[in-house]
Parts: C-alpha cells; sequence; structure tokens
C-alpha cells in the first residue's frame, strides 16, 4: 500500500506519498527560509510554530487529491532533528494513523539521507549496491559511513565540532550574506580565483578519520579582522568565497578517496543539503570515475531535507524503522 512520508526534523514542512509501484507520486514541502533568513539561522521556536499552520493545507491537499481514501501506511521522521519540530511531526502521523486506522512506523532522519542516493535508481535489489560508502553532509551532520548487508550502517568518521553545512552558513554570516550560507558561497564563487586565500584543512591527507570544520570559520573572522577597506572587500568578497568552498569541499572528498583506497566499495552516494553543491559533486563524480565506482546522485529536491525519503526508507529499510513511535528522539545516531 501506499505510504505516506511526512518529515519536520528543523524547518522544512514536507509530505510525500511513496506508491506501491515503487514511486514517489506526490511531494510537499513547505519552506521557512522567509521566517529564518533574517535571524541568520534556524530559530526553533519560530520554527516549530510554523509547521503547526503548515501542517494542515498539506493535510488539505492529501484529501484532495485522494491519498486518504485508499489504504496508507504512515512514516515519520522521529529524530534526530529539533525536539518541538520533530513532535509536531510526530503528532501529525499520530493524527493521520488514528483517523485513519493507519500503521505507522518511525524513521531515523539520517538513516532517511543515508539511503536518499538508492532513490535515483530505485527500483533495483538495493543490497546488490553494498557495500557502500556514503557521505552525508548537512547543516546539523557530517558523516562518512558504510552501507552493508542487513542495511546495517558503520561510521567511518564524523566531525569532532561544527558541521560542513553550519560552516557555510557560519562562515557566510561573517561575510555579511544570507542565510542559507552554502548557495551563497556557492554562487559568489563560480568562476573566482580558489588558491588566493589561504584557510586550514583540519585532518588533511591523514589517515585519522575525522573532519573538522572550526578552524576555518575562525581562520575566516581573523582574515577579515584585516581587510578593512569596504572596496577592497567588495572586490575581493569572490575569491574569499572560492577559497573558503574550496577549503570546506576538499576535505570531505580526501576522506571519500581514504575510504576509497582502503576498501572496494560497489557504489558511492552523497546526500543532505550541502551536497547540492556542485564544487562538491564534480569532484565525486571524478573520484567515482577513477576509483570506478558507481556514484548515486540524489536528485537536488532529495539532497535537502524532504518527505519523499523518509517514506522511501519506509518502504526499503523496513527492519530499522520503529513500529512504536510514542515519542521522539532528538539524540539519534545514524546506527539506530
Ligand atoms: O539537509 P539540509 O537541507 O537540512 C539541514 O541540515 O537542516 O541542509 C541544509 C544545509 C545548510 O547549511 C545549507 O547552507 C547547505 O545545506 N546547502 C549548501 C548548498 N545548498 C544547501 N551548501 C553548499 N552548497 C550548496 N549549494
Amino acid at each position: 500500500m501506499n505510504i505516506i512520508g511526512i518529515e519536520s526534523s528543523c524547518d522544512d514542512t514536507c509530505v510525500a506519498v511513496f506508491a506501491k509501484k515503487s514511486e514517489i507520486i506526490f511531494e510537499r514541502k513547505v519552506s521557512q527560509l522567509a521566517i529564518h533568513k533574517r535571524f541568520g539561522g534556524v530559530v526553533p521556536e519560530l520554527a516549530a510554530r510554523a509547521h503547526v499552520d503548515n501542517f494542515a493545507p498539506l493535510l488539505y491537499e492529501l484529501k484532495k487529491n485522494g491519498y486518504l481514501d485508499e489504504a496508507f501506511r504512515v512514516a515519520v521522521t522521529y529524530g534526530p532533528g529539533l525536539a518541538a519540530s520533530l513532535s509536531l511531526g510526530v503528532a501529525f502521523a499520530h493524527t493521520l494513523a488514528a483517523m485513519f486506522r493507519a500503521d505507522m512506523c518511525g524513521v531515523n532522519h539520517l538513516r532517511g539521507h543515508a539511503f536518499s542516493p538508492f532513490m535515483s535508481i530505485f527500483p533495483v535489489r538495493i543490497e546488490d549496491f553494498f557495500p557502500h560508502l556514503g557521505l552525508l553532509v548537512s547543516g546539523g551532520n557530517t558523516i562518512l559511513f558504510e552501507i552493508h548487508d542487513g542495511f546495517e550502517i558503520n561510521v567511518i568518521a564524523e566531525t569532532v565540532d561544527d558541521a560542513a553545512g553550519e560552516a557555510f552558513d557560519k562562515g557566510a554570516k561573517l561575510l555579511g550574506l544570507m542565510y542559507p550560507g552554502g548557495p551563497e558561497i556557492e554562487k559568489l564563487a563560480k568562476d573566482a580565483e580558489r588558491g588566493r586565500f589561504k584557510f586550514p584543512r583540519a585532518f588533511f591527507g591523514k589517515n585519522e578519520m575525522k573532519f573538522s570544520f572550526s578552524g576555518l570559520k575562525t581562520s575566516l573572522r581573523y582574515m577579515l579582522e584585516n581587510i578593512t577597506d569596504d572596496d577592497v572587500f567588495a572586490k575581493e568578497l569572490p575569491s574569499i568565497c572560492a577559497s573558503y568552498e574550496s577549503a570546506l569541499v576538499e576535505p570531505l572528498v580526501n576522506k571519500v578517496a581514504v575510504a576509497l583506497a582502503c576498501k572496494k566499495y560497489n557504489s558511492m552516494g552523497v546526500s543532505g543539503g550541502v551536497s547540492n553543491n556542485l564544487l562538491l559533486r564534480n569532484k565525486l563524480i571524478e573520484l567515482a570515475r577513477a576509483s570506478e565506482t558507481m556514484l548515486l546522485l540524489p536528485k537536488l529536491k532529495h539532497s535537502e531535507d524532504n518527505a519523499a525519503m523518509i517514506a522511501f526508507a519506509a518502504h526499503i529499510d523496513r527492519a530499522h524503522t520503529v513500529a512504536d513511535v510514542r515519542n521522539f528522539d532528538a539524540s539519534l545516531k545514524i546506527c539506530n
């Protein structure tokens, strides 16, 4: 039967329908960007209030399109994420399940991201692509992991401080750019000189499997303190963005290369909002070619937070869904 996916772990209110025929037949996202933009980041209290407003119209759309008239299961993100935002999605899912006597399950948001690259090749036997090397890069997480038999996930490397997306957003804020910072920095960096400004690359080239981005952000702050002339700043901004973007992307690609050198993977993938970054995508394409590893790239709309990946994960990763969703869990790990 159809699966109605619900995602509200942060600032996007999303619903999707995954059909029996193994495809996403409906998906809607209500973005809260306009609300959070002026604060330079997501304000949890405002995000929760906006979810309350946004779920009602999405419910009517599901109804209008007839998706509530036939039997369905409900799959909801139950963690990790912002506690109040998660709890609203879980409450919405419970309401649907109770009203329509539908089964309901909880999906780990990170596992949703981890399997999203497979949406681009489904329906196939996903196990044939294991062991799979995955890079999850979002506003809250930077995790290199592998998926192997039984859909089990092993973490290979994680950030010890800021996530990659957080480093993009905080860097953009220092540069006076809008939130979310990743796309803003990427836009300005396009065609600009990359090596002009020197930024640190933590754990680069070493076999120490960790990421760290807080030093990068601090070094940007010190560098900006030395540029006191507004005209110089305006002239150099594109090169600063390009150099900063490279310093963020290169350590990510470096650790993927180290992992590929250690083991043969049947496929690799990338997911999370930062995976929309073209420099990152292109470098991973090069790496996949050089290592003769199949690269799975989710559609741009399925890289960011979305409900399609939640419905999809509920279908393929059934063993790891949680049947009894009486609560949400803001601190879940990708392995759970
Ligand atoms: O997965 P996601 O939509 O949600 C959260 O983690 O909440 O990721 C959002 C993050 C933000 O930090 C944003 O700046 C970053 O993804 N992002 C990008 C790009 N598009 C979104 N970073 C770099 N380049 C992009 N094109």
